[in-house]
């Protein structure tokens, strides 16, 4: 009955800008949810980010990937954030690679100080992320909040959920399909990797010495580089995802793909495989000769992703310390 009756008043309420459940409390993400709750929180998480960007460029990076991983398993829910065995943290995509924890504690502290209980976990990692992008040179998008943080981690989630680099686009194209994105959000998206790294062994596929036969799809000269970075290694050596602009959020990373230049096979696949051809390849050149298109659309898909299932209203907590539920 209760259920009914705030489901009726929700849908009433969807046509509306705003959403309130039975209880009065929001249930949609919003630009303004801390406007009165909590105004520093814009403020907190810039300085945060901007300083840890200072120290090391790369964390700009680091904290844009923290949600798009948190948003993918189980929506945006800062299920990522959770410690311990069984937590997304040590789930194979994320293990010794995802980043920015650190950053997102200290954040949580002040926060804390400022406005006790108020501001989510899932929240502060949808605005760093905004920060990373925006500080790395890329578009500013309004970013939606009112997340509420879950009480849960789902580690074969992440597991099964987020994309490898080793799968076909199509099937990446169905991990984004399950999750609401569309193959337009997987093309816009993956311009994400305009900034940040990647270990050798998540492109030593690609490498003759290191794999039968090198791919044919990747330039001779950066294969080459590439080789005698990750030979002898032991997979742990990294280097940057977009080869022209390693640090800067533009549209390189897909002249990059136009010129056999993406590191991943996930990345150039875009542009070269078979599906890329029949699905993405098309996006590819509009965004490697329209920086502005890219700008935009990105900023849209991340609003997007950042809709991934969340928590409102009374679902989940606000987490006192983003490691542990309360
Ligand atoms: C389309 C499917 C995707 C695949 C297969 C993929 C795969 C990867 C892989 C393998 C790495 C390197 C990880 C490591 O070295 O440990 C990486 C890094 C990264 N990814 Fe993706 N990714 C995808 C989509 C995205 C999306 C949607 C975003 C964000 C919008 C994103 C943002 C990043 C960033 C910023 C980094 C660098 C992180 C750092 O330097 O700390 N990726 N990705
Ligand atoms: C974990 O994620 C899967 C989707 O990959 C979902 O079916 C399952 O219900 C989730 N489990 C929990 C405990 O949230
Ligand atoms: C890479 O680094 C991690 C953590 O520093 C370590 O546990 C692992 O053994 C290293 N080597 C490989 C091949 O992953």
């Amino acid at each position: 009955m209760e259920y009914s009756y705030s489901y009726r008043f929700m849908l009433v309420c969807s046509v509306l800008v705003l959403c309130f459940n039975t209880r009065g409390a929001r249930c949609q993400l919003s630009d303004d949810f801390y406007d009165y709750i909590c105004p520093d929180v814009y403020t907190v998480v810039q300085q945060h980010v901007y300083a840890a960007m200072r120290t090391e460029m790369r964390m700009g990076a680091s904290l844009l990937r923290l949600h798009f991983h948190d948003c993918f398993v189980n929506g945006c829910d800062g299920s990522i954030l959770l410690d311990g065995d069984d937590g997304e943290k040590f789930a194979l995509p994320n293990k010794n690679s995802v980043r920015g924890f650190e950053v997102i504690d200290a954040i949580k502290e002040d926060l804390e100080n400022i406005c006790p209980e108020v501001v989510s976990c899932a929240d502060i990692v949808a605005l760093a992320a905004g920060y990373g992008v925006l500080f790395s040179g890329g578009p500013y998008y309004d970013v939606l909040l009112g997340r509420r943080d879950g009480l849960v981690a789902n580690q074969s989630g992440a597991d099964n959920g987020l994309p490898s680099p080793f799968e076909p686009i199509k099937s990446i194209i169905q991990k984004f399909n399950d999750v609401g994105l569309d193959t337009t959000d997987v093309v816009v998206l993956s311009g994400g990797h305009t900034i940040g790294r990647a270990r050798c062994t998540l492109f030593s596929n690609r490498l003759s010495t290191t794999s039968s036969s090198a791919d044919p799809t990747l330039d001779a000269t950066m294969a080459a580089n590439l080789q005698s970075l990750c030979a002898g290694g032991d997979g742990n050596e990294t280097t940057v995802l977009d080869i022209t602009s390693a640090y800067v959020f533009d549209n390189r990373y897909y002249q990059n793909l136009l010129n056999q230049k993406g590191l991943l096979s996930s990345d150039q696949g875009l542009f070269s495989s078979d599906d890329g051809i029949a699905n993405t390849k098309e996006l590819v050149e509009t965004y490697s000769a329209n920086a502005h298109k890219f700008f935009w659309d990105f900023g849209r898909s991340m609003v997007k992703m950042g809709n991934i299932s969340p928590l409102t209203g009374d679902d989940g907590q606000i987490r006192k310390n983003c490691r542990v539920v309360n």
